[in-house]
């Protein structure tokens, strides 16, 4: 049994914020954040809009891409840090596509998260039972990013991208190979924890106290420094290992998708790999580090404009909070 993915979607806030935006509330400018970075506007949630809805309009775009009904979907994947609801936004999300016929759980791995959701996507197909599963990534850390902080609210922005994963015959496989990996001792470098548990270790000196307060998350805290090394360091690896199970050498590779996260780390990463740079896909100057729909979304991007083609291959790579990374040796179509 293997599993290909047939179809893709995507969806964006209305609101954009670009670099000069941002130079009105923190000490910053375009020429800093395109220089150091790449990114020149991010979306942002505002007003009524939510990552469900996001998440349900992406989902849906993929369903019509794949020719797929939504209640022929078995699996619904939601992966996201940033659920509209703590305990989950996978059950609702499936609800609102239609999916009357689906199972659908929540996926946390940060800006990995996407590439965690594809692969045990097609682990369920494998185990037989399942045809169509869609995987979700979607984030809003603009919730969580502290806007006064100029080393991290230059990065972020919110969005949602889909893909449908479908069983296929054997020789159809469209996953070729996958290394995912997990290191939390370097959690400090890259974390958004939630205030009560801070406030545990700071204040009570091991004295137990109770009742517990209500918690609430804190601001995204990175050390860019230590996660760009990580990411230069693991990337490139976590690639190679893929490719080695996949059995393909770096030049079968005709598309580099990696998450936009900066575009130095995808320079360095392609430069190591000896990828050229036209066959690498990169739209984080229009919306900046969407965590787990990034791929997603300069997929779906890449295939409408007609650049990904059905029978490519595609590298993609997911790394982030955790600290966690993976990376999937992948055919389109
Ligand atoms: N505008 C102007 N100056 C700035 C800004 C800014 N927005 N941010 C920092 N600076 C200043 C610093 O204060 C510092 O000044 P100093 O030399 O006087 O002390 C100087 O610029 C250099 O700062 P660095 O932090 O060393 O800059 P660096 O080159 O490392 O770039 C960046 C920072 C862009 C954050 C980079 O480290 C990076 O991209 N790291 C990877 C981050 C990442 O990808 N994180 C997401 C992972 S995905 C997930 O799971 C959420």
């Amino acid at each position: 049994m293997g599993s290909k993915l047939t179809g893709c979607g995507s969806a964006t806030p209305s609101l954009s914020i670009s670099n000069d935006d941002l130079s009105k509330i923190v000490d910053t400018s375009d020429e800093w954040i395109a220089a150091r970075t790449g990114i020149r506007n991010r979306r942002v949630l505002s007003g009524n809009e939510t990552l469900r809805e996001l998440s349900v309009q992406a989902a849906k775009k993929a369903l019509e891409m794949a020719q797929v009904n939504a209640d022929d979907v078995d699996l619904v994947l939601l992966c996201t840090s940033t659920p509209d609801d703590l305990f989950g936004g996978a059950a609702q999300i499936l609800s609102e596509v239609g999916c009357t016929n689906a199972f659908g759980f929540d996926i946390t791995a940060a800006c990995s998260g996407f590439i965690v959701g594809l692969i045990t996507a097609t682990r369920f197909i494998k185990g037989g039972g399942i045809q169509n599963v869609l995987v979700i990534g979607a984030d809003a850390l603009s919730q969580f990013v502290d806007w006064t902080d100029r080393g991290t609210c230059i990065l972020f922005g919110d969005a949602a991208g889909a893909v449908l994963v479908q069983a296929c015959s054997a020789d159809e496989d469209g996953l070729l190979g996958f290394c995912v990996q997990s290191d939390g001792n370097g959690q400090k470098h890259l974390n958004c924890v939630s205030s009560n548990i801070e406030s545990i270790l700071s204040k009570t000196n091991g004295v137990p106290s109770f009742p517990p307060k209500k918690a609430t998350f804190s601001r995204i805290e990175m050390n860019g420094k230590e996660v760009f090394r990580f990411a230069v360091r693991c990337v490139p690896q976590s690639i190679e290992k893929a490719l080695e199970e996949a059995g393909l050498p770096a030049s079968s590779i005709d598309w580099l998708l990696l998450h936009q996260a900066n575009q130095r780390i995808i320079d360095a990463a392609a430069s190591r790999l000896d990828i050229p740079s036209d066959k690498v896909i990169s739209n984080l100057a229009n919306y900046g580090n969407t965590s787990a729909a990034s791929i997603p979304l300069a997929l779906d991007e890449a295939v409408r404009a007609g650049k990904v083609k059905a029978g490519d291959v595609i590298a993609a790579s997911g790394f982030g909070a955790g600290l966690t990374w993976g990376s999937a040796i992948l055919k389109w179509g």
